[in-house]
């Protein structure tokens, strides 16, 4: 079997539940406390025993060219500073996670259309998905674990959480048995589904591992919910054909596209940082016995 060294990283929507922060920058530049939201989805990629990355952009291509590229001015007024040393390291270490590509999604038909302008890329090799705006946090990385899932069963693998019935409305919903420890056996799934609609509380949540065979089902998928080309209206295909693998994955995943979700990933990354958690915390502590 094929190894998994490559993956897409979409990061051409629009970001419209973030307006106006999203007006000119994309939400994936969004700082996790001093960090932006893509650099730790690299970094989880990296960790994953990822080579390759491609980036789906649109705007803001620069913004995001230059994080992973060098900042020779940057890095020599850094080196100036003794001090600098561990920052200047971090910042030149940036440069060297992983080979990063880009591509433009010309035009924001959907996940499955910006998926599948990686089709040149990849070939016919099994690839990593990471969408953009979703940050999971935790010490085994959350794409390494759909990855050996794949590697063990030669399926295709998604990422799942259960979510709330108000919640799973906004996100797919996915038909599941059991199948070993935290992974099942998907046969069938829907993108937003009405209520009624629902297999079970389980959504595909930010991370899936994919076969090649993803590029001919995404080029005959029609638009679907909200009339955009929907990632999950093509692997349905692969569910009801040879079956997916489903993943309740560990880890803390936060919606970097939803307000509530860049504050509760700031917050919660803040009071563990160690240069700002202790004073954070203090800080916390004392707004909190004023609410
Ligand atoms: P979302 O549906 O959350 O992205 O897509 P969005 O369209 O930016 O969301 P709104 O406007 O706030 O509702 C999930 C991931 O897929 C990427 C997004 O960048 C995000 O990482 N995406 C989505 C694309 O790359 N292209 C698209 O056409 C749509």
């Amino acid at each position: 079997m094929k190894k998994v060294r490559k993956a897409v990283i979409p990061a051409a929507g629009l970001g419209t539940r973030v307006l106006p922060a999203t007006k000119a920058m994309p939400k994936e530049m969004l700082p996790i406390v001093d960090k932006p939201a893509i650099q730790y989805i690299v970094e989880e990629a990296a960790a994953s025993g990822i080579e390759d990355i491609l980036i789906i952009t649109n705007r803001g291509k620069g913004l995001l060219e230059d994080h992973f590229d060098r900042a020779p001015e940057l890095e020599a007024r850094l080196a100036q500073d003794p001090d600098k040393a561990g920052i200047l390291e971090e910042v030149v270490s940036i440069s060297r996670l992983a080979n990063i590509w880009y591509v433009r999604q010309k035009e924001t038909l959907g996940l499955g259309h910006a998926v599948n302008r990686a089709r040149n890329f990849i070939g016919n090799e099994p690839f990593a998905v990471l969408y953009g705006d979703d940050v999971i946090l935790g010490g085994d990385p959350a794409c390494g674990q759909l990855i050996r899932a794949y590697e063990k069963h030669g399926l295709g693998v998604v990422g799942v959480k259960e979510v709330s019935r108000a919640a799973i409305r906004k996100y797919s919903s996915l038909k599941v048995e059991p199948l070993e420890d935290n992974r099942f056996r998907c046969t069938d799934m829907i993108e937003k589904p009405q209520p009624g609609q629902e297999f079970s509380l389980y959504s595909i949540l930010g991370r899936c591992v994919l076969p090649p065979e993803i590029f001919d089902i995404l080029d005959r998928t029609p638009p679907g919910a909200n009339n955009e080309i929907q990632l999950t209206d093509a692997m349905k295909e692969l569910a009801r054909g040879p079956g997916i693998v489903a993943v309740d994955f560990t880890g803390t995943r936060y919606d970097m596209g939803s307000k509530l979700g860049v504050m509760q990933a700031g917050v919660e990354t803040a009071l563990r940082h160690p240069e700002i958690g202790e004073s954070f915390r203090a800080y916390l502590k004392e707004l909190a016995a004023t609410l």
